[in-house]
Order: structure tokens, then sequence, then C-alpha cells
């Protein structure tokens, strides 16, 4: 009984742990935890979704390489079931990226690329191609700078060259390098002899390294004509550097910036900075691939994003696309929250009823333990007390029906005697046949109704009848004795005696 009821208990509290999906565990190194960054997050956090199976756990470096290596090497020792990493540095990071790969962690490298061939697949965009935007871009400043005839510098009039100030990122991650050397490519393809002169400060992708580098820069160079910087906040940076700089003053530099996201575009619409390229996260996409490679599905090993360059009139229509994304996303978010809300409740709701079917099939299992105690000691009292009585009870019934036959018997016996009682014929044979009895049963059962013996019974009424005849009649006593069949009057006399305990003739 008690095997049952916690095998049943176990069974129950094993209900809603089956059912499940099988869950994965997917960590997220991340290098930085800027705007950029943050929004790439979203993104894989709205696609996760879509994918109830996985879940992240995200850890940032803030720039630190041997902090991220540390990170890359926990979730190893933890056997994460997928890494997603965005590299600080390339080089740097790459040991991490490799043991983790090794180790048999599927890799996606995201945005920054690692070197080497020790990982499951990339995305990220075309930094190159952004650094051609960047060049294409400085190449337009150039010419319309010609056309206006402006900034003729020189003894023989010889036209001063284009100066360019380039704020880069990290320059051990592979953005800054690819960034740089796309812009150098294309200004060398497209401005031949008239190459503008660029200088590169150091803003490590942070708006207040770019501040300070190039605040460093104008103080000592009065004739800087561009910034690109390799990113929007170093942009943003920049501009406030040129806005405090001793001889420059707000919007007298035109900059250029990457990533378009919202800091960006709103720096764009307000005038701060002049355009941008983007440069997309697709945290979406991550998460995309990361479940076609656990489920084992085809996926693709290189994705290279595109990017296109975002002037202040795409810029304002990016910004209304993005609020009204904005409002999607609350919509969305609302969705969500009362869809946890809902399950919550379910939960709690299945919590109820598991707990209500437990007591009842309990109550049910103690109800029917009580029936068995019950029908068991009824069982054996009735056994030991009801049918012995019951036994007793069944004899006296027999006792009381016999009792009745023998009354009948009795009367029957005495009716046939008192009617043949002058007859010489009346003897055990005669009641035999008359009452339909063997000869035993006939002593045996007028034994048992008179206790006596027939024959001792038929002279009992013979005597009781000659008694009468003597009392009511005149006749004489050898008259009697010889009508009641008795051998000889002193035969009789000796009976009557014996009966009535005085002589015949003594009767009153
Ligand atoms: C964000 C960021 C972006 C830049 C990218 C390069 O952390 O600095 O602004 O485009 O990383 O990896």
């Amino acid at each position: 009984m008690r095997n049952i009821i916690t095998i049943s208990v176990v069974l129950l509290l094993l209900l809603p742990s089956c059912n499940q999906q099988p869950s994965y565990r997917i960590g997220v190194s991340q290098c930085l935890d800027d705007a950029w960054r943050q929004k790439m997050n979203e993104e894989m956090e709205r696609e996760l979704l879509l994918h109830p199976d996985m879940t992240l756990y995200k850890r940032i470096a803030y720039g630190n390489n041997e902090l991220q290596c540390a990170q890359i090497d926990s979730f190893v020792s933890e056997r994460v079931d997928l890494l997603i990493v965005s590299p600080n540095e390339a080089e740097e990071v790459k040991p991490a990226v490799t043991r983790a790969y090794k180790a048999g962690i599927p890799v996606i490298v995201a945005d920054r690329r690692v070197t080497g061939e020790d990982w499951t697949a990339f995305i990220g965009g075309d930094n190159y191609r952004v650094g051609e935007l960047m060049g294409e871009w400085i190449n337009g400043v150039r010419n319309q700078r010609d056309e206006a005839g402006g900034h003729v510098k020189g003894e023989r009039g010889k036209k001063s060259a284009l100066q360019v100030v380039e704020v880069a990122g990290l320059t051990g991650s592979t953005p800054a390098r690819l960034r740089h050397e796309g812009m150098k490519d294309k200004l060398q393809a497209l401005c031949g002899t008239d190459m503008p002169e660029v200088h590169t400060v150091l803003g490590e992708w942070q708006k207040e390294d770019a501040y300070e580098a190039v605040c460093a820069y104008l103080s000592e160079h009065a004739d800087v004509d561009v910034i690109v910087a390799q990113n929007d906040l170093m942009a943003i940076g920049a501009s406030e550097a040129v806005r405090d700089s001793k001889g420059y003053g707000a919007g007298s530099i035109r900059i250029m910036g990457v990533d378009g996201i919202l800091p960006g575009l709103q720096a764009i619409v307000d005038g701060v900075i002049e355009c941008t390229a983007t440069y997309l996260s697709r945290g979406d996409m991550v998460i995309e691939t990361a479940a076609k490679i656990l489920s084992g599905a085809p996926y693709v090993r290189d994705t290279v994003l595109q990017t296109t360059m975002v002037d202040a009139t795409a810029a304002r229509a990016l910004l209304m696309q993005h609020s009204e994304r904005l409002h999607d996303l609350q919509t969305l978010h609302t969705l969500q929250v009362r869809s946890d809300n809902l399950w919550k409740q379910m939960r709690a709701d299945k919590a109820v009823l598991i707990t209500i079917i437990v007591l009842v099939c309990l109550l049910l299992f103690a109800a029917v333990g009580v029936l068995v105690y019950l029908f068991t000691r009824l069982s054996t009292e009735i056994r030991q007390d009801i049918l012995p009585h019951l036994e007793e009870v069944e004899q006296t019934l027999e006792t009381i029906q016999l009792s009745q036959r023998d009354v009948a018997f009795a009367e029957r016996l005495k009716q046939i005697v008192d009617e043949y009682v002058d007859s010489p014929d009346l003897n055990v044979e005669f009641l035999g046949t008359k009452l339909q009895l063997s000869r035993t049963q006939i002593f045996r059962r007028v034994k048992t109704v008179t206790g006596k013996g027939p024959l001792e019974y038929i002279r009992e009424r013979r005597l009781i009848r000659a008694d009468e005849l003597l009392r009511t009649t005149d006749m004489t006593i050898q008259q009697v004795a010889t009508q009641l069949c008795f051998s000889s009057p002193g035969y009789f006399t000796k009976c009557y005696k014996a009966h009535f305990e005085h002589l015949p003739s003594e009767r009153e």
C-alpha cells in the first residue's frame, strides 16, 4: 500500500517535467557594452523568443583581452553548448577561441574576426567596404573644395592637399585595420597624385578617447579639413573636440562616422556630424545560425553584411523608421510580458492541480485502506462471534421445529390409541401400520414424546379408560378388564393399583 502511494506521488511529481525540450546553454562573450553591442544583444534576445530551447549567458570584457580570454575559458569549463564571441582584439583573443573550438564547442565569431580558421561560423560587416565608403566621401569633399576654389596655398599657387584626420578604433581589431585599408586604397584609386594627407589618431572605439585624441591633434594643427571616425561614438567625440578647440569652433570641420544606429543618426539630424556608413549587428542572424548549428541543419559559414552611406536625408528616414520599430517592439514587449504572465499563471494552476490530484489520490488510498481494514475486522468478527451464535440459533430452531412435529405425533398417537383402546389388535405393529412407521421408529418416537415404551403407553391409556368406565358405568371389574383386553382381572387389578396407587374397588 505504502509503495503504491510512493510510486504515484513520484509519478505525479515527474509529470510536469515530462514533455520538455532539451535546452541549450549559449555563452556570449562581448568585447564591449556600448550602444551598438546593446542593440546586438537585444536582437539576439528577440530572436530567442523563437527558440525557447536556448538560453543565453552573457559576459562582457570591457575592452580587456585577458578578461575576455578568461571569460571564454570559463564558458568552456562550464561546457556551454555553443559560444558566440565578439573578440576585442584578433590576435590576443584568438588562443581562447581556439581552445573552445578544439574542446568541441561550436564557435560563432560575430562582428570582429579572429585570425586563423578555428571557428565554426562568422557573421559581420564588410569593414573593407566601410573604409572604401570613407575614402569615397573624403574624395567627394576634396572635389567640392576644388570646385569651390578653396584652399590654395603656397608660393606658386599650388593647391594644398586635403587634411584628413582618421580616428581609428582599437588597432588590434580587424574592423579598425580593414576600415583603414579600405579607405587608403580607395583614396589611392580616386585621387591619384592629389592624395589627401591622412593623419591617424587613436580613439579605441570610445567617445572620450576620441575627444582627447582629436583635441590633442587640433591643438597642434590648424588646417584640418575632414575627420573620419571609425565609429559614430568617436565621430561625436571628435565633433565635441572641434567645438572646444581653439581656432576651429562647432561645425568648422566636416565629420563622418560609422555604424548608423541611434546616436549616430541623431547626431547627423542635429548637424553634429555629416554622415555615416551603416554597420549592421544582426544579432538575430547570429542566433538563427546558432540554432542551425545546434540542430545539425546546413548553415552559411562566412556571412559578410553589406554597408551603405547615410546622409542627413537617409538619417531622418531611418530615425522615423526607428521610432516606428520602437513602437512595434513596445507592443511585442507588452505581448511578451502578457504571455509570460499567462505562462506563470498556468504553471501556478498546474502546481495547484497536481497538489489536488496528489491529495485526492492519497485520500482514495486512505479510504481503500480503511475499507480493507473494516472489511477484515468485520469478517473476523463474523467468523469468531456471530457464526457460532448462528449455529446455536439454527439448532434451537431445529429443536423448535422438532418439538412441533412431536406434539403433532403425540396427539395423533393418543387419538389412535384412544380410538382402538378396547381392541385386542392394538399393539406396536398396529401403531406402525396406522402411523406408517417402522417398529424401531415407533419405539423411538413414542419414547421421545411420552417418555414410555409403546406397550406401557397403551396400557396406561387402557387403565385411564377402565377407570372412566368403572366410574361412569355399572360394569364390574371383570367386565372392564375383559373389555380393555387385560389377560385377567387379577392382572388388571395389579396394573390399576400400580398406576392409580389404589385398588379399583377403592375408587370414589
Ligand atoms: C561597437 C563597435 C562599433 C564598431 C564595431 C567594430 O563596440 O565599436 O561601434 O563599428 O564595434 O567592431
